[in-house]
């Protein structure tokens, strides 16, 4: 795709696409700002060039004009990050906008509200693309986060503004998520958890031609080990996946891909923070007890395994990290991938969603080498899947 470096700016305005997509709590505060600041160098750059900001971005998922999901809480914290006075607009599309948009000065930032106040915006409606697009003069998208969606203001908006081309978050993200996986140093590990398998069917498959060693905890092991005909107790297991965790362990037998499942397993007597907890051999949970975290076994051997890395991507927790006392599993691949990242160089990849959060969580966010902000948009790029909104950008 084409980048920023290479388009005219002075005096021009440009559209920029956005994922200011953040969870604002029940007082309209952000109760973390990582997508926010993650846009700022795209925008300040813009700035400095002598551009004029046309910022437009999603929050939630409204039907209709809903307060709740106005971007109006998030000017503030935007006008700090950027050093300006960010002008709010009441509307995405319009006079009002085009009048504001039309004011500003070189250096000026104009946020439009929510554009998925349109339900045109997810049906990728032509005719409001074109509004969009009618007050600026060329596009940049840089909401990585919301690519993997054919919206109006990420995919159709591209026909009717040239140039389009990438931000510099939306170009860091697919340099790791798909430079660093498709061409990564080796040894290449890749670390899959969360509660399902089926939602991570896909990262599996594709990961599984490209990694060496492919480590699986959190929820969906015990599909995988009722699959063997272990004794799983009341832990998570989707019935209708069982030979498909089959056929996975043979693929990765196939491709010579060294499979590790957690060997011990933090048990509990119900699903709760205060639950009484216990550890035991993976392959013997007690009838009446269910797995929500790996064991120190299972930590002492990944950490082996991962000693031997130069890449690792990390999606999916190793237990249910939201109960403190279930997330030493999950702080300790946190803590070992900052270990690496700072005293070996090795390459870590945060791939989005609840992984970042207990990164985060662990304080460890600045120590690995890149932190997804997409869920959805990592994981399908993950999948190999194409992104709408990175395919509709211009070619270099
Ligand atoms: C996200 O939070 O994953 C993105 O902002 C996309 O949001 P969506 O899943 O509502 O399209």
């Amino acid at each position: 795709v084409g980048t920023l470096g290479e388009a005219d700016l002075k005096g021009k305005k440009v559209f920029v696409r956005a994922d200011l997509n953040v969870p604002l709590d029940d007082g309209q505060k952000i109760t973390d700002d990582t997508r926010i600041r993650a846009s700022v160098p795209t925008i300040k750059f813009l700035l400095e060039k002598g551009a004029k900001v046309v910022l437009a971005s999603h929050l939630g998922r409204p039907k209709g004009v809903t307060p709740k999901y106005s971007l109006k809480p998030l000017v503030p914290r935007l006008s700090e990050l950027l050093g300006v006075d960010v002008v709010m607009a009441n509307d995405c599309i319009g006079e009002e906008v085009e009048k504001l948009a039309a004011a500003l000065p070189e250096g000026g930032v104009l946020l439009l509200e929510n554009v998925r106040f349109y339900k045109e915006e997810e049906k990728n409606d032509p005719e409001f693309a074109k509004k969009l697009a009618s007050v600026a003069d060329l596009y940049v998208n840089d909401a990585f986060g919301t690519a993997h969606r054919a919206h109006a203001s990420t995919e159709g908006v591209t026909k009717f503004l040239k140039p389009a081309v990438a931000g510099f978050l939306m170009q860091k993200e697919l340099d790791y998520l798909v430079g660093a996986v498709a061409n990564p140093k080796k040894p290449f590990a890749a670390i899959v958890g969360g509660s399902k398998v089926s939602t991570k069917i896909g990262v599996i498959e594709s990961l599984l031609a490209k990694v060496d060693i492919l480590i699986l905890g959190g929820g969906m092991t015990y599909t995988f080990y009722k699959a063997q005909g272990y004794a799983v107790g009341k832990s998570l297991v989707e019935e209708d996946k069982l030979e498909l965790a089959t056929s996975l362990i043979e693929k990765a037998k196939a491709k010579g891909v060294s499979l590790l499942l957690p060997t011990d397993i933090v048990v509990a007597d119900k699903f709760a923070p205060d639950a009484e907890s216990k550890i035991v051999p993976a392959t013997a949970i007690p009838d009446d007890w269910m797995g929500l975290d790996v064991g120190p076994d299972s930590t002492k051997t990944f950490n082996e395994a991962l000693d031997t890395t130069q890449t690792i991507i990390w999606n999916g927790p190793m237990g249910v990290f939201e109960f403190e006392k279930f997330a030493t599993g999950t702080d300790a691949i946190a803590k070992k991938l900052a270990e690496l990242t700072t005293s070996k160089g090795v390459t870590t990849i945060i791939g989005g969603g609840d992984s970042v959060a207990a990164v985060e969580k662990a304080g460890l966010a600045d120590k690995m080498s890149h932190i997804s902000t997409g869920g959805g948009a990592s994981l399908e790029l993950l999948e190999g899947k194409p992104l709408p909104g990175v395919l509709a950008l211009d070619e270099a």
